[in-house]
C-alpha cells in the first residue's frame, strides 16, 4: 500500500493529521532538543552538518535564497548558517508549531552583528506563504515525514523552487540485515521508553517509530520525486542507512 502522507493514531483526514502533528510537537517542544541528543547519542548533529556540507555551493552564494522548512528548534538552520558568508540573505526558517519554532528563533537569534542570520516564519509546509520560483534551496530535516500529504508537500517545494533550484530532504530511513534487526529493537522498544520517562507523554515517542515505519521505502520516495517533477534525484545513506538525504533539482529551463 502507497502512504499518502502521516497518520498519527486516531486521526480520519489530512487537517486532522496536521492538527494533531502540530500540537504533538508544541507538547514536546520544550523537551525536544534534550530528547533528540539522548536518543540519538547526538550523531543527529552529525547528519544535520553532513547536509549543510552537501549544499556548500549554494550557501556560499550570498544571494540565494533558502528555505529551511519544518526547522523545529533551528539546529538544522544554524548548521546552513555556518556555511553562509558575512552579509548573506537572511535564511528563511519556517515552521507550523509555534513552541518550536520560538525556540529556534531564540537560537539564530543570537548571532554577532554582520553575521548570517536566519528569520523565524509561522508557516505550514503545505501552503508556504512565498512567491513562486523564489528560492534557490529548500531544504529539510526530520519533518517531511510528518507532513499530512507527501505529494503536495513536494508540489509545494518545487513551486517555490527556481528553475535550477535544489532540494534536500534529510529523514529517518530504516536499515536491513542484521543491523536493522537491532537497530528495530532499540527504536520500537527502548527508545519509545527513554521519550517516556524524559517528556512524562507515551504519544509522541511511539508516534516516531511508526511514522518512520510508515514511511517510503527510498526507491518509492525517489519515485514520488520524479513524479512531482524533479530531475536528478538521488538518496544517501547516513550512518548505515539509519538516516538519508533525498537530494533533487527543479528542471532548468533548457
Ligand atoms: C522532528 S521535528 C524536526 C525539527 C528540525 N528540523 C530538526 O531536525 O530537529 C519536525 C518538525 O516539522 C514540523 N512540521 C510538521 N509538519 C509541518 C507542516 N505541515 N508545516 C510546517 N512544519 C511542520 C513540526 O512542527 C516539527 O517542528
Amino acid at each position: 500500500m502507497t502512504t499518502t502522507g502521516a497518520k498519527p493514531m486516531g486521526v480520519e483526514d489530512e487537517a486532522a493529521a496536521a492538527r494533531a502533528v502540530r500540537q504533538m510537537f508544541d507538547s514536546i517542544a520544550p523537551r525536544y532538543d534534550l530528547l533528540n541528543h539522548v536518543l540519538s547519542a547526538n550523531v543527529d548533529r552529525l547528519w544535520w552538518r553532513r547536509t549543510a556540507r552537501h549544499f556548500r555551493a549554494v550557501l556560499t552564494d550570498p544571494d540565494a535564497a533558502v528555505l529551511d522548512i519544518c526547522c523545529g528548534t533551528g539546529d538544522l538552520t544554524m548548521a546552513l548558517l555556518n556555511h553562509r558568508p558575512k552579509g548573506a540573505r537572511a535564511i528563511l526558517a519556517a515552521d507550523f508549531a509555534r513552541g518550536m519554532l520560538s525556540r529556534g528563533a531564540k537560537k539564530f537569534g543570537v548571532r554577532a552583528a554582520g553575521a548570517p542570520y536566519a528569520v523565524p516564519l509561522e508557516a505550514d509546509a503545505l501552503h508556504l506563504p512565498l512567491r513562486s520560483e523564489s528560492l534557490d534551496l529548500v531544504v529539510t530535516a526530520f519533518g517531511f515525514r510528518n507532513l499530512a500529504n507527501y505529494a503536495a508537500g513536494l508540489l509545494e517545494f518545487h513551486r517555490v523552487l527556481k528553475p535550477g533550484g535544489q532540494l534536500g530532504i534529510l529523514e529517518f530511513s530504516e536499515p536491513g540485515g542484521l543491523l536493522g534487526k537491532a537497530y528495530a529493537l532499540y527504536f520500537r522498544r527502548v527508545l519509545p521508553a527513554i521519550g517516556r520517562l524524559i517528556c512524562g507523554k507515551d504519544g509522541p515517542y511511539n508516534y516516531l517509530p511508526a511514522s518512520v515505519g510508515n514511511f517510503p521505502r527510498p526507491a518509492e520516495m525517489l519515485e514520488l520525486l520524479r513524479t512531482a517533477g524533479y530531475a536528478e534525484c538521488a538518496w544517501r545513506p547516513y550512518t548505515f542507512g539509519i538516516a538519508g538525504l533525498y537530494t533533487a533539482k527543479r528542471a532548468a529551463i533548457a
